[in-house]
């Protein structure tokens, strides 16, 4: 099993994630998605995000079918709130809904967007949430250095646990602070469209390395991503085949010259 440990979650989790945004807007593909996502699953990412604004919950319904049979304690359950749902009671409210769909408990709850409500309020409802059991862990999703601070200064008996930012071998612009942050501070960072949305099979320089590990060009972007210590890149796939290329970022690492070499030159 390809693992990361963060001493804010204070337990490890896959070394990568499932992403789940489009899945339940096309009913023709439910079933597709569930065997897609049981399917990563069982070969080891056992990380799921979702969000409550995924096709209206739906996807939060569907990660709960796909869930079903395996052991909760090693499946990591990620969602996140809708900014417009960020007020104290909306947050409650929110939670209350997911956990209902997702039929468990939430291991990490994100703030998905900053939003109008101060973040003072938000950050005490979730703190509230984790008092009641509801929610194991929180974090924020599309926030900066400075905002994080802000969001952490909130915050009495728990602490932000993880960010979830747009990341990729291709948009890096976490690289220099938010992501280092993270790692500094024992958080996780999960990297959101991490393949660019299929866009980087194409690559010529993705594709010459990974020839002399025998791995794709998604596959060596991922591990690319999995090499940096505090990242675990969350790709969507419905596709058994993308699944099946996806998990085989995990379990090897690139050289430390080939990491380089991508970081300069892609
Ligand atoms: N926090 C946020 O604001 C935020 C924003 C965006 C995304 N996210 C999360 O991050 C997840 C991933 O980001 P994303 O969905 O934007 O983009 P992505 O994971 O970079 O790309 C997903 C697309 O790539 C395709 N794909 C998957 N594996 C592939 C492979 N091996 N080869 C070729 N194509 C492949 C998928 O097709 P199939 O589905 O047909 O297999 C899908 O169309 C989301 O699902 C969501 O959970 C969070």
């Amino acid at each position: 099993m390809d693992t990361k440990f963060f001493r804010k979650l204070g337990r490890s989790v896959s070394s990568l994630g499932l992403g789940t945004w489009r899945m339940g807007e096309d009913r023709s593909m439910d079933d597709a998605s569930v065997a897609a996502l049981k399917r990563g699953v069982e070969l080891g990412a056992t990380m799921i995000d979702t969000a409550e604004m995924y096709a209206n919950g739906r996807a939060e319904e569907l990660v709960g079918r796909a869930i079903k049979g395996f052991n909760r304690d090693e499946l990591f359950i990620v969602t996140k709130v809708w900014p417009t749902n960020a007020s104290y009671e909306g947050v409650l409210k929110a939670a209350r809904r997911s956990m209902d769909r997702l039929g468990t408990f939430i291991d990490l709850y994100l703030l998905h967007w900053p939003s109008s409500f101060p973040i003072c309020e938000t950050m005490r409802a979730m703190e509230e949430l984790v008092n009641r059991g509801m929610v194991k862990h929180i974090g924020l999703s599309n926030f900066n250095v400075e905002s994080i601070e802000e969001a952490r200064a909130c915050l009495k008996k728990t602490d932000i646990a993880a960010v979830q930012n747009r990341f990729s071998p291709a948009y890096r612009k976490d690289y220099a602070d938010v992501i280092p942050y993270a790692q500094r501070e024992g958080m996780l960072y999960m990297a959101y469209t991490p393949i660019e949305k299929g866009a980087l099979s194409g690559n010529r320089l993705l594709k010459r390395i990974g020839e002399k590990y025998g791995k794709t060009p998604i596959q060596v972007a991922l591990n690319w991503l999995i090499c940096i210590e505090p990242v675990v890149p969350i790709p969507k796939a419905s596709r058994m085949e993308h699944v099946d290329e996806n998990v085989g970022s995990m379990g090897w690492r690139l050289s430390s010259e080939d990491f380089t070499e991508i970081l300069n030159r892609l």
